[in-house]
C-alpha cells in the first residue's frame, strides 16, 4: 500500500515511520504541507497518491489551545476537513487521530465509542468537531481516539518526570485525573494493523489498564530506581488553563473487535525506559533525547 502520514515529525509520527514496514510511506511535517491550506493538502495527496492517509498532525498543546483558539480550530478541525476533502476527491482511505479529551470525564466506567462527545477544553472541542465533520464528509473513515501518549519522539510525561527526578527530591503530581497511558510504538503498531484491516468508524486505542498521573509518576520513578518521592496532589491545587477530564479511560472493545490487543501500560513503560536509555547511551551528554 501507499501511505501518506501528516504529522510524521511528531511523537506518534516518528513511531509510525520507524515501525511501518513493507508499505510505501511518505512522511510529512508542517513544512511539507500545512493542513490549513486546502490547495497544499490536495496537491500533496495527488502527488503521493495514497491508499491510506494517516492524519496524526495536530496542534496538540492543550493549554496553548485555550489562548490560541483560532489556531486550534483552524488546524485541528478545518485542517482535518481539508484532508478529508482531499481524501474523498482522491478516493483514499483516511485514519484520523483523535483524543480522550472529546469526553468531559464525568463517567466512572470506560468510555465506549458511541458515548456522546462532551468536550470541556478548546483542544477537545476542536477534535470533537473534526470527528463529527469527518463522519459527514467521509463516512467510511477511521477515527482512532487515544490518550496520554508517551515515547522517545517528543515531549512527554515520563520524560518530564525523569528530568525533574534528576534534580529534585520531591515532586507533587495530581491524583484526581484517571486515564490510560499509551506508548507511541504500541499505538503505531495498532494504527498499522487497523489500516491493513481496512478499519472504519471510531476505534479506541490505548495501552491496557488505567492509573492517575500520580500513580504513573510513581511507576516511572520506581522503574528508573530514582529516589525522588512523588506526592499526590489535586487538580484544584495545580490549576492549568485547560480543563482536563477527571476520568477518561477508553474502552478497548472496539479494538478487540479487530483482533488487536494492546500490552499493559506498565509493560509499555518498561520498554520505553529501555528505548530511552539506549538512545541516551548513543547520544551521551545530550539531555533532550527527543529532538
Ligand atoms: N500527545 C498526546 O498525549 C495525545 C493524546 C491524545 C491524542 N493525541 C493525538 O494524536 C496525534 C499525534 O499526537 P502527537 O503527540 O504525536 O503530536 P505532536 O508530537 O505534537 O506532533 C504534531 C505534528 O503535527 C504537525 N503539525 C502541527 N501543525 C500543523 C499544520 N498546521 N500543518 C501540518 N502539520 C502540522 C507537526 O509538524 P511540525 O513538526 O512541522 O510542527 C507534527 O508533526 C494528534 O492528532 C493528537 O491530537 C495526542
Amino acid at each position: 500500500m501507499r501511505i501518506t502520514i501528516f504529522g510524521a515529525s511528531g511523537l506518534l509520527g516518528k513511531a509510525l515511520i520507524s515501525e511501518w514496514r513493507d508499505d510505501q510511506i511518505t512522511g510529512l511535517s508542517s513544512r511539507d504541507a500545512d493542513l490549513r491550506d486546502l490547495q497544499q493538502v490536495a496537491k500533496t495527496v495527488e502527488r503521493t497518491n495514497p491508499d491510506w492517509i494517516v492524519l496524526a498532525a495536530a496542534f496538540t498543546d492543550v493549554d496553548g489551545c485555550e489562548t490560541n483558539r483560532d489556531l486550534a480550530f483552524s488546524v485541528n478541525r478545518d485542517g482535518a476537513v481539508n484532508v478529508a476533502r482531499a481524501a474523498k476527491q482522491h478516493n483514499s482511505k483516511l485514519l484520523f487521530l483523535s483524543t480522550d479529551y472529546v469526553f468531559d470525564g464525568t463517567k466512572t466506567s470506560p468510555y465506549a465509542v458511541d458515548d456522546p462527545r462532551s468536550p470541556e477544553s478548546v483542544y477537545g472541542r476542536s477534535k470533537a468537531e473534526a470527528e463529527a465533520l469527518l463522519e459527514e464528509i467521509l463516512p467510511g473513515c477511521c477515527i482512532v481516539r487515544t490518550s496520554w501518549l508517551f515515547g522517545v519522539g517528543g515531549k512527554c510525561f515520563p520524560d518530564t518526570i525523569l528530568k525533574l527526578a534528576s534534580t529534585r527530591t520531591d515532586i507533587d503530581v495530581v491524583n484526581d485525573q484517571r486515564g490510560s497511558p499509551t506508548y507511541a510504538i504500541d499505538l503505531a503498531h495498532a494504527v498499522i494493523q487497523l489500516c491493513r484491516k481496512a478499519a472504519s468508524g471510531i476505534v479506541h486505542v490505548t495501552n491496557r489498564g488505567e492509573c492517575t498521573w500520580f500513580e504513573f509518576a510513581q511507576a516511572i520513578v520506581n522503574a528508573a530506581e530514582a529516589k525522588t518521592v512523588i506526592h499526590p496532589t489535586t487538580t484544584e491545587k495545580f490549576p492549568r488553563p485547560a480543563q482536563r477530564p477527571k476520568y477518561s479511560v477508553l474502552s478497548p472493545t472496539s479494538l478487540v473487535l479487530y483482533g488487536i490487543n494492546m500490552p499493559s501500560w506498565q509493560d509499555a513503560l518498561r520498554r520505553y525506559l529501555v528505548e530511552r536509555n539506549f538512545l541516551a547511551r548513543l547520544m551521551p551528554g545530550r539531555h533532550d533525547i527527543s529532538k
